[in-house]
């Protein structure tokens, strides 16, 4: 099997090539990736010459799209600007690699009649209130999305629904919590809090840190989306999460506790304009139809091995913190 993977030199991206090429022998992958900020060549190495190519390039490019599909038996798409407070300080390219991008890969995908699935986010349903622990996403709920970002995944979404409607795209979605783990950018919650912590600043909490994410290990995720290439139905959504919801002000006591520090330093500062409250996965259709069950359900373990990976590798976050941090800085963040 020849696998197109878009954003392969990502955070998820990557961890799903990695994981890809382990589980299956006869896996041949190409990754397009435009390595951008979140890019990084790094997060590539080690895998195995004969059967991995990179190109770089924008998934906007329809020739290179058209030329990369044409040879492709399956197209997994993770490219994608991914951070929100990014995408309320500057919304356009986000326009451009969610929906554009998007539109580009599934019309070649379409015109060569291959098999796509795309990777989306449980932000396009909005969010729960904090008050009601029995609300959970699933997938029959309501798009209802609160920012540039998840609005654009959104928008990509319903393309590929409309796209497999109205011209039998072979394709499959699946919305995924919140992930952590080895290779995510500085600029997301989790690394920036270990990253501050490591740099011997304190950790920055939006607003009051009453905000509810469900976290999942970024390899359940990576084998969730295999289960579902595989044996997926096309045409059908599958949420994916792994019962992990926490507080945001749980876990950054937790990282700080982990670290050896008093669990009450750090600070509060601004609030995410539109801050979404609360997330939470019901991810039953995808273990009662598929079988899928996560493997890493430990949170705290979890923590603590993302923290050893920040505090051995220096050398591939160091670089991207000093403008991370400007940037937050300049929003009061
Ligand atoms: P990331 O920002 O770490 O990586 C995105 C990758 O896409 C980068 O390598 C970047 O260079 C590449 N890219 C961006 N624009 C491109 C373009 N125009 N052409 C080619 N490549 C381009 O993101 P991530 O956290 O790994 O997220 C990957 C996917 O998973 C996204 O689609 C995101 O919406 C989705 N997702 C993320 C989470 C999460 O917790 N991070 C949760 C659920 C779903
Ligand atoms: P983030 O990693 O940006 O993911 P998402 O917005 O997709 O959920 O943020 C996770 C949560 O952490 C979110 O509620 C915002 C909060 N947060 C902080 O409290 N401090 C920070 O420095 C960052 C980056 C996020």
């Amino acid at each position: 099997m020849k696998y197109l993977v878009t954003g392969g030199a990502g955070f998820i991206g990557s961890n799903f090539v990695h994981f890809l090429l382990g589980e299956r022998s006869d896996a041949e992958v190409t990754v397009l990736d435009k390595l951008t900020y979140a890019g990084n060549l790094k997060n590539l190495e080690g895998l195995p010459e004969d059967r991995f190519t990179f190109v770089k390039g924008d998934i906007c490019d329809a020739d290179l799209a058209d030329k990369l599909i044409q040879d492709t038996d399956v197209i997994v798409h993770y490219a994608a600007e991914s951070h929100n407070d990014n995408s309320l300080s500057n919304p356009r390219p986000f326009l451009d690699a969610n929906i554009v991008g998007t539109f580009t890969l599934i019309e070649a995908a379409r015109k060569h009649g291959k098999r796509y699935h795309h990777i989306s986010t449980d932000e396009v349903y909005g969010d729960l209130p904090l008050n009601a622990p029995e609300l959970k996403f699933t997938e029959k709920t309501p798009y209802n999305p609160s920012s540039p970002y998840s609005s654009t995944k959104a928008g990509s979404d319903l393309l590929v629904r409309a796209w497999v409607r109205s011209f039998g795209l072979r394709a499959t979605i699946s919305n995924c919590s919140n992930n952590y783990g080895p290779y995510q950018h500085v600029e997301k919650f989790i690394p920036r809090q270990i990253t501050e912590i490591l740099e011997g600043r304190r950790p920055r909490l939006y607003g009051t840190g009453e905000q509810v994410r469900d976290w999942i290990y970024t390899g359940d995720h990576s084998s969730a989306v295999l289960t579902i290439i595989e044996k997926g139905k096309i045409g059908e959504t599958y949420l994916i999460g792994a019962n992990g919801e926490e507080n945001n002000l749980t876990i950054v006591k937790k990282l700080l506790t982990l670290m050896g520090k008093d669990e009450n330093d750090f600070e509060h500062v601004n609030d995410r304009p539109g801050h979404d409250q609360r997330y939470a996965i019901d991810s039953t259709k995808l273990r009662t139809e598929l079988g899928w069950k996560p493997q890493f359900t430990n949170l705290e373990k979890g923590l603590e091995e993302t923290i050893e990976w920040y505090k051995n590798n220096p050398d591939w976050w160091k670089p991207q913190k000093v403008e991370t941090e400007a940037k937050y800085a300049k929003g009061g963040f």
